[in-house]
Protein backbone atom coordinates (compact mmCIF):
# COMPACT_ATOMS: atom_id res chain seq x y z
CA UNK A 1 0.00 0.00 0.00
CA UNK A 2 0.94 3.71 -0.64
CA UNK A 3 2.25 5.59 2.29
CA UNK A 4 -0.28 8.23 3.50
CA UNK A 5 -0.32 10.86 1.80
CA UNK A 6 2.39 9.10 -1.03
CA UNK A 7 5.31 10.70 -1.35
CA UNK A 8 4.11 12.57 -4.72
CA UNK A 9 1.15 14.23 -2.73
CA UNK A 10 3.27 15.72 -0.48
CA UNK A 11 6.43 16.74 -2.14
CA UNK A 12 9.44 18.81 -0.81
CA UNK A 13 9.21 22.58 -0.85
CA UNK A 14 12.54 23.05 -2.58
CA UNK A 15 11.01 21.64 -5.49
CA UNK A 16 8.71 24.62 -6.24
CA UNK A 17 9.66 27.05 -9.31
CA UNK A 18 11.08 30.09 -6.97
CA UNK A 19 14.30 31.94 -7.63
CA UNK A 20 16.82 31.38 -5.02
CA UNK A 21 16.32 34.92 -3.12
CA UNK A 22 20.36 35.86 -2.53
CA UNK A 23 21.87 33.62 -5.15
CA UNK A 24 25.81 32.95 -4.26
CA UNK A 25 28.27 33.77 -6.58
CA UNK A 26 29.34 30.43 -8.92
CA UNK A 27 33.04 29.13 -9.15
CA UNK A 28 33.53 26.83 -12.46
CA UNK A 29 35.70 24.03 -12.65
CA UNK A 30 35.86 22.45 -16.18
CA UNK A 31 34.71 24.38 -19.54
CA UNK A 32 33.62 21.49 -21.72
CA UNK A 33 30.42 20.86 -23.40
CA UNK A 34 28.13 20.56 -20.63
CA UNK A 35 29.41 24.18 -19.36
CA UNK A 36 29.26 25.85 -22.88
CA UNK A 37 26.00 24.39 -24.17
CA UNK A 38 23.87 24.14 -20.91
CA UNK A 39 25.09 25.77 -17.33
CA UNK A 40 26.67 29.04 -18.72
CA UNK A 41 23.36 29.87 -20.85
CA UNK A 42 21.21 28.44 -18.29
CA UNK A 43 23.33 31.10 -15.62
CA UNK A 44 23.22 33.99 -17.91
CA UNK A 45 19.43 34.03 -18.45
CA UNK A 46 19.28 33.64 -14.56
CA UNK A 47 21.07 36.26 -13.30
CA UNK A 48 23.31 34.33 -11.26
CA UNK A 49 26.83 35.84 -10.80
CA UNK A 50 30.07 33.34 -12.40
CA UNK A 51 32.95 34.37 -10.07
CA UNK A 52 35.34 32.31 -12.05
CA UNK A 53 36.28 29.51 -14.66
CA UNK A 54 38.83 27.19 -14.90
CA UNK A 55 39.83 24.07 -17.13
CA UNK A 56 42.91 21.88 -17.87
CA UNK A 57 42.72 23.40 -21.07
CA UNK A 58 43.28 27.14 -20.96
CA UNK A 59 41.65 28.13 -23.87
CA UNK A 60 38.41 26.73 -23.31
CA UNK A 61 37.79 28.55 -20.05
CA UNK A 62 39.56 31.44 -21.92
CA UNK A 63 37.28 31.88 -24.92
CA UNK A 64 33.97 30.69 -22.31
CA UNK A 65 35.20 33.87 -20.20
CA UNK A 66 35.08 36.02 -23.13
CA UNK A 67 32.02 34.98 -24.36
CA UNK A 68 30.32 35.50 -20.94
CA UNK A 69 32.08 38.27 -19.38
CA UNK A 70 33.31 36.19 -16.73
CA UNK A 71 36.12 38.01 -15.25
CA UNK A 72 38.81 35.85 -13.61
CA UNK A 73 40.05 32.85 -15.45
CA UNK A 74 41.87 30.81 -13.07
CA UNK A 75 45.04 28.69 -13.77
CA UNK A 76 43.75 25.38 -11.91
CA UNK A 77 41.67 24.56 -9.34
CA UNK A 78 43.80 25.62 -6.46
CA UNK A 79 43.91 29.00 -7.59
CA UNK A 80 39.96 29.41 -8.10
CA UNK A 81 39.83 28.46 -4.66
CA UNK A 82 41.95 30.80 -3.20
CA UNK A 83 40.29 33.17 -5.29
CA UNK A 84 36.33 32.05 -4.05
CA UNK A 85 34.55 34.04 -2.45
CA UNK A 86 33.52 32.81 0.39
CA UNK A 87 29.86 32.07 -0.59
CA UNK A 88 30.89 30.39 -3.65
CA UNK A 89 28.98 27.65 -5.06
CA UNK A 90 32.01 25.20 -6.93
CA UNK A 91 30.28 23.76 -10.04
CA UNK A 92 32.60 20.94 -10.86
CA UNK A 93 31.31 20.25 -14.34
CA UNK A 94 33.86 17.13 -15.19
CA UNK A 95 33.51 13.57 -15.60
CA UNK A 96 33.58 11.20 -12.65
CA UNK A 97 37.66 9.80 -12.70
CA UNK A 98 38.36 13.73 -12.13
CA UNK A 99 35.89 14.14 -8.91
CA UNK A 100 38.23 13.04 -5.89
CA UNK A 101 41.15 14.79 -6.98
CA UNK A 102 38.94 18.00 -7.31
CA UNK A 103 37.19 17.85 -4.43
CA UNK A 104 40.10 17.22 -2.15
CA UNK A 105 41.42 20.37 -3.19
CA UNK A 106 37.80 22.48 -2.04
CA UNK A 107 37.47 24.04 1.28
CA UNK A 108 35.86 21.97 4.00
CA UNK A 109 32.06 22.72 4.34
CA UNK A 110 31.95 23.74 0.95
CA UNK A 111 28.67 23.80 -1.42
CA UNK A 112 29.70 21.71 -4.73
CA UNK A 113 27.30 20.74 -8.06
CA UNK A 114 28.74 17.39 -9.60
CA UNK A 115 27.88 15.63 -13.01
CA UNK A 116 26.10 12.35 -13.52
CA UNK A 117 27.45 10.04 -13.16
CA UNK A 118 28.82 10.06 -9.61
CA UNK A 119 31.42 7.21 -10.75
CA UNK A 120 31.84 4.79 -14.03
CA UNK A 121 31.34 2.08 -11.68
CA UNK A 122 30.27 1.83 -7.75
CA UNK A 123 33.74 1.93 -6.25
CA UNK A 124 34.59 5.03 -8.05
CA UNK A 125 31.10 6.80 -6.69
CA UNK A 126 31.79 5.03 -3.41
CA UNK A 127 34.92 7.17 -3.07
CA UNK A 128 33.50 10.61 -4.98
CA UNK A 129 30.87 10.06 -1.39
CA UNK A 130 33.96 9.37 0.89
CA UNK A 131 35.52 12.61 0.30
CA UNK A 132 32.17 14.16 0.53
CA UNK A 133 31.09 12.94 3.68
CA UNK A 134 34.64 13.36 4.85
CA UNK A 135 35.08 17.37 4.13
CA UNK A 136 31.32 17.61 4.95
CA UNK A 137 30.66 18.95 1.46
CA UNK A 138 27.05 19.73 0.51
CA UNK A 139 27.25 18.04 -2.69
CA UNK A 140 24.87 17.61 -5.36
CA UNK A 141 24.58 15.08 -8.24
CA UNK A 142 23.18 17.64 -11.45
CA UNK A 143 20.53 15.18 -12.15
CA UNK A 144 18.61 18.23 -13.34
CA UNK A 145 15.08 16.67 -14.91
CA UNK A 146 13.79 16.54 -11.32
CA UNK A 147 13.93 20.47 -11.53
CA UNK A 148 12.88 20.99 -15.29
CA UNK A 149 10.41 23.12 -15.42
CA UNK A 150 7.63 20.75 -16.64
CA UNK A 151 8.13 18.34 -13.83
CA UNK A 152 7.80 21.70 -11.72
CA UNK A 153 4.50 21.83 -12.97
CA UNK A 154 3.48 17.87 -13.19
CA UNK A 155 4.49 17.90 -9.56
CA UNK A 156 2.44 21.01 -9.02
CA UNK A 157 -0.50 19.13 -10.61
CA UNK A 158 0.22 15.81 -9.09
CA UNK A 159 0.41 17.05 -5.58
CA UNK A 160 -3.27 18.99 -5.99
CA UNK A 161 -4.93 15.65 -6.65
CA UNK A 162 -5.91 17.20 -10.25
CA UNK A 163 -5.24 13.75 -11.82
CA UNK A 164 -6.46 11.67 -8.83
CA UNK A 165 -4.50 8.76 -7.47
CA UNK A 166 -1.17 8.17 -9.85
CA UNK A 167 -1.04 4.27 -10.88
CA UNK A 168 0.76 4.71 -13.96
CA UNK A 169 4.30 6.33 -14.85
CA UNK A 170 6.64 5.87 -17.86
CA UNK A 171 9.41 7.25 -19.32
CA UNK A 172 9.88 6.13 -22.69
CA UNK A 173 12.54 7.07 -25.00
CA UNK A 174 13.31 5.61 -28.38
CA UNK A 175 15.68 7.85 -30.87
CA UNK A 176 18.90 7.92 -32.36
CA UNK A 177 21.28 9.06 -30.07
CA UNK A 178 25.03 10.02 -31.98
CA UNK A 179 26.90 8.24 -29.24
CA UNK A 180 30.14 8.58 -31.59
CA UNK A 181 30.14 12.43 -30.81
CA UNK A 182 30.73 12.11 -27.02
CA UNK A 183 34.66 9.94 -27.48
CA UNK A 184 34.80 9.73 -23.59
CA UNK A 185 31.71 7.38 -23.44
CA UNK A 186 32.65 4.99 -26.25
CA UNK A 187 35.54 3.27 -24.41
CA UNK A 188 32.77 2.85 -21.44
CA UNK A 189 31.98 -0.79 -19.81
CA UNK A 190 28.63 0.63 -18.85
CA UNK A 191 26.90 3.38 -21.09
CA UNK A 192 23.24 3.49 -21.56
CA UNK A 193 21.67 3.60 -17.10
CA UNK A 194 24.78 5.61 -16.29
CA UNK A 195 24.74 8.21 -19.02
CA UNK A 196 21.10 8.43 -19.80
CA UNK A 197 18.38 6.51 -17.66
CA UNK A 198 20.05 7.58 -14.44
CA UNK A 199 17.89 11.17 -14.66
CA UNK A 200 14.82 9.22 -15.39
CA UNK A 201 15.62 6.39 -12.29
CA UNK A 202 16.45 9.88 -10.44
CA UNK A 203 12.81 11.67 -11.39
CA UNK A 204 11.01 9.10 -10.45
CA UNK A 205 12.62 9.06 -6.80
CA UNK A 206 11.48 12.21 -7.17
CA UNK A 207 8.23 11.54 -7.34
CA UNK A 208 7.79 8.21 -5.39
CA UNK A 209 10.87 7.38 -3.02
CA UNK A 210 12.72 4.92 -3.09
CA UNK A 211 11.15 1.94 -4.77
CA UNK A 212 10.82 -2.14 -3.16
CA UNK A 213 12.42 -3.79 -6.36
CA UNK A 214 14.18 -3.05 -9.69
CA UNK A 215 14.14 -5.51 -12.64
CA UNK A 216 16.16 -4.21 -15.47
CA UNK A 217 17.68 -5.75 -19.10
CA UNK A 218 20.24 -3.65 -20.40
CA UNK A 219 21.85 -4.27 -24.03
CA UNK A 220 24.07 -3.35 -26.43
CA UNK A 221 23.35 -2.92 -30.30
CA UNK A 222 24.74 -6.16 -32.29
CA UNK A 223 26.57 -3.93 -34.66
CA UNK A 224 28.51 -1.12 -32.25
CA UNK A 225 31.29 -1.67 -30.24
CA UNK A 226 30.48 0.68 -27.61
CA UNK A 227 28.44 -0.89 -24.51
CA UNK A 228 25.00 -0.84 -23.83
CA UNK A 229 22.53 1.25 -24.91
CA UNK A 230 18.94 0.18 -24.75
CA UNK A 231 17.44 -0.45 -21.40
CA UNK A 232 14.27 -1.59 -19.89
CA UNK A 233 13.99 -0.88 -15.93
CA UNK A 234 10.37 -1.85 -13.82
CA UNK A 235 10.44 -0.41 -10.52
CA UNK A 236 8.24 -1.81 -7.88
CA UNK A 237 6.96 -0.07 -4.93
CA UNK A 238 5.56 -3.09 -2.44
CA UNK A 239 1.97 -3.61 -2.41
CA UNK A 240 0.96 -0.02 -4.20
CA UNK A 241 -0.71 -0.53 -7.39
CA UNK A 242 1.79 1.26 -9.63
CA UNK A 243 3.33 0.44 -12.62
CA UNK A 244 6.36 2.20 -13.29
CA UNK A 245 8.81 1.68 -16.36
CA UNK A 246 11.60 3.20 -18.23
CA UNK A 247 12.38 2.26 -21.20
CA UNK A 248 14.88 3.53 -23.82
CA UNK A 249 16.46 2.53 -26.86
CA UNK A 250 19.48 5.13 -28.47
CA UNK A 251 19.32 2.72 -31.37
CA UNK A 252 16.39 3.72 -33.78
CA UNK A 253 17.79 4.59 -36.96
CA UNK A 254 14.82 4.82 -38.74
CA UNK A 255 13.80 8.04 -39.41
CA UNK A 256 12.20 10.63 -36.92
CA UNK A 257 8.34 9.61 -37.75
CA UNK A 258 8.57 7.21 -34.59
CA UNK A 259 10.89 8.91 -32.57
CA UNK A 260 9.77 9.13 -29.12
CA UNK A 261 10.50 10.82 -26.02
CA UNK A 262 8.13 11.68 -23.04
CA UNK A 263 7.24 11.44 -19.17
CA UNK A 264 3.39 10.32 -18.97
CA UNK A 265 1.94 10.18 -15.19
CA UNK A 266 -1.46 8.62 -15.30
CA UNK A 267 -3.84 9.09 -12.60
CA UNK A 268 -7.34 8.10 -12.04
CA UNK A 269 -9.03 11.25 -12.82
CA UNK A 270 -6.24 12.27 -15.83
CA UNK A 271 -2.64 12.09 -16.94
CA UNK A 272 0.10 14.22 -17.63
CA UNK A 273 2.43 14.18 -20.61
CA UNK A 274 5.47 15.60 -20.89
CA UNK A 275 7.51 15.78 -23.91
CA UNK A 276 11.70 15.59 -23.68
CA UNK A 277 11.55 17.94 -26.63
CA UNK A 278 15.65 18.01 -26.96
CA UNK A 279 16.14 14.93 -26.77
CA UNK A 280 14.44 14.31 -30.32
CA UNK A 281 17.32 16.49 -32.05
CA UNK A 282 20.25 15.98 -29.62
CA UNK A 283 23.26 17.22 -29.40
CA UNK A 284 21.77 20.58 -30.54
CA UNK A 285 24.15 22.31 -33.38
CA UNK A 286 26.52 19.55 -33.54
CA UNK A 287 24.70 16.66 -34.72
CA UNK A 288 20.73 18.51 -34.58
CA UNK A 289 20.63 21.16 -36.95
CA UNK A 290 22.43 18.65 -39.57
CA UNK A 291 20.20 15.98 -38.55
CA UNK A 292 16.87 18.50 -38.89
CA UNK A 293 17.83 20.39 -42.16
CA UNK A 294 16.33 16.62 -43.57
CA UNK A 295 12.85 16.89 -41.91
CA UNK A 296 10.13 18.89 -42.33
CA UNK A 297 10.33 23.00 -41.32
CA UNK A 298 8.86 21.72 -37.64
CA UNK A 299 11.95 20.01 -37.41
CA UNK A 300 14.14 22.78 -37.77
CA UNK A 301 12.06 25.10 -35.79
CA UNK A 302 12.72 22.40 -32.73
CA UNK A 303 16.49 22.69 -33.61
CA UNK A 304 16.48 26.35 -32.95
CA UNK A 305 14.91 25.93 -29.92
CA UNK A 306 16.47 23.30 -28.64
CA UNK A 307 19.79 25.11 -29.14
CA UNK A 308 19.71 26.79 -25.64
CA UNK A 309 21.31 23.45 -24.58
CA UNK A 310 19.00 21.99 -21.82
CA UNK A 311 16.86 19.36 -20.92
CA UNK A 312 13.88 22.17 -21.23
CA UNK A 313 12.25 22.62 -24.51
CA UNK A 314 11.37 26.03 -25.60
CA UNK A 315 7.59 25.43 -25.19
CA UNK A 316 8.22 25.11 -21.36
CA UNK A 317 9.19 28.22 -20.53
CA UNK A 318 5.25 29.28 -20.75
CA UNK A 319 4.97 26.28 -17.70
CA UNK A 320 7.24 28.23 -15.09
CA UNK A 321 4.05 30.64 -13.79
CA UNK A 322 4.73 33.72 -15.32
CA UNK A 323 3.29 32.52 -18.75
CA UNK A 324 -0.55 32.22 -20.02
CA UNK A 325 0.19 28.34 -20.49
CA UNK A 326 0.99 27.86 -16.90
CA UNK A 327 -1.58 30.12 -15.47
CA UNK A 328 -4.78 27.65 -17.27
CA UNK A 329 -3.75 24.85 -15.68
CA UNK A 330 -4.57 21.75 -16.75
CA UNK A 331 -7.71 20.65 -17.51
CA UNK A 332 -8.72 17.19 -18.09
CA UNK A 333 -10.62 16.44 -20.71
CA UNK A 334 -13.91 15.22 -19.88
CA UNK A 335 -15.21 11.90 -22.10
CA UNK A 336 -17.42 14.18 -24.13
CA UNK A 337 -14.74 16.36 -25.14
CA UNK A 338 -13.01 13.68 -26.00
CA UNK A 339 -13.01 13.45 -30.05
CA UNK A 340 -13.31 17.18 -30.29
CA UNK A 341 -10.31 18.93 -31.72
CA UNK A 342 -8.15 20.50 -28.97
CA UNK A 343 -5.74 22.83 -29.36
CA UNK A 344 -2.03 21.82 -29.44
CA UNK A 345 0.61 23.51 -28.16
CA UNK A 346 3.68 21.28 -27.60
CA UNK A 347 3.64 19.00 -30.51
CA UNK A 348 7.75 17.29 -30.82
CA UNK A 349 8.95 20.17 -29.07
CA UNK A 350 7.97 19.56 -25.77
CA UNK A 351 5.83 20.83 -23.25
CA UNK A 352 3.01 19.09 -20.90
CA UNK A 353 -0.30 17.61 -22.29
CA UNK A 354 -2.98 16.57 -19.92
CA UNK A 355 -6.16 14.11 -21.23
CA UNK A 356 -8.70 12.77 -19.56
CA UNK A 357 -10.16 9.03 -19.78
CA UNK A 358 -10.44 8.55 -23.61
CA UNK A 359 -9.36 12.29 -24.42
CA UNK A 360 -7.12 13.06 -26.96
CA UNK A 361 -4.52 15.94 -25.98
CA UNK A 362 -5.52 18.92 -24.45
CA UNK A 363 -2.43 21.11 -24.78
CA UNK A 364 -1.84 23.85 -21.85
N1 LIG B 1 23.52 16.62 -16.41
C1 LIG B 1 23.51 16.37 -17.71
O1 LIG B 1 22.47 16.24 -18.32
C2 LIG B 1 24.80 16.22 -18.43
C3 LIG B 1 24.87 16.49 -19.81
C4 LIG B 1 26.10 16.38 -20.45
C5 LIG B 1 27.22 15.98 -19.73
N2 LIG B 1 27.11 15.69 -18.40
C6 LIG B 1 28.27 15.23 -17.62
O2 LIG B 1 29.16 16.31 -17.43
C7 LIG B 1 30.49 15.83 -17.39
C8 LIG B 1 31.30 16.65 -18.37
O3 LIG B 1 30.74 16.48 -19.65
P1 LIG B 1 31.16 17.41 -20.87
O4 LIG B 1 30.29 17.01 -22.00
O5 LIG B 1 31.19 18.83 -20.45
O6 LIG B 1 32.64 16.86 -21.12
P2 LIG B 1 33.83 17.61 -21.89
O7 LIG B 1 34.84 16.57 -22.16
O8 LIG B 1 33.29 18.43 -23.01
O9 LIG B 1 34.39 18.64 -20.80
C9 LIG B 1 35.08 18.25 -19.64
C10 LIG B 1 36.07 19.37 -19.35
O10 LIG B 1 36.68 19.11 -18.09
C11 LIG B 1 38.04 19.47 -18.18
N3 LIG B 1 38.74 18.81 -17.09
C12 LIG B 1 38.93 17.49 -16.91
N4 LIG B 1 39.59 17.27 -15.75
C13 LIG B 1 39.79 18.48 -15.18
C14 LIG B 1 40.40 18.91 -13.97
N5 LIG B 1 40.94 18.05 -13.14
N6 LIG B 1 40.43 20.24 -13.70
C15 LIG B 1 39.91 21.13 -14.59
N7 LIG B 1 39.30 20.79 -15.75
C16 LIG B 1 39.26 19.46 -16.04
C17 LIG B 1 38.44 19.04 -19.58
O11 LIG B 1 39.60 19.70 -20.02
C18 LIG B 1 37.21 19.43 -20.38
O12 LIG B 1 37.28 20.73 -20.91
C19 LIG B 1 30.43 14.33 -17.75
O13 LIG B 1 30.55 13.57 -16.57
C20 LIG B 1 29.05 14.15 -18.34
O14 LIG B 1 28.50 12.88 -18.07
C21 LIG B 1 25.93 15.83 -17.74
Amino acid sequence: MAPHPPPERDPHPGYSAEMPKSPRPIVLVGAGGIVRDAHLPAYAKAGFEVASITDLVPERARDLAEQYGIRTVCADVADAVRSAPADAVYDVALPPEAHVEVLEQLPDGAAVLLQKPLGNHLAEGIRTREVCRRKGLVAAVNTQLRFAPYVVAARELIAAGTIGELYDLEVRVSVRTPWEMFPYVLDLDRLEINMHSVHYLDLVRSFLGDPTGVHAVTVRHPEKAHANSRSDIALSYGDRPIRVVVSTNHDHHYGPRHEESFVKWEGTRGAIRAQLGLLLDYPPRRGGLARARHRRPARRRLAAGAVRGVLVPRRVHRLDGRGPAFSRGIDPVPAHRGRGRLPHHGGRRGGVHGCGPRGRAAAI
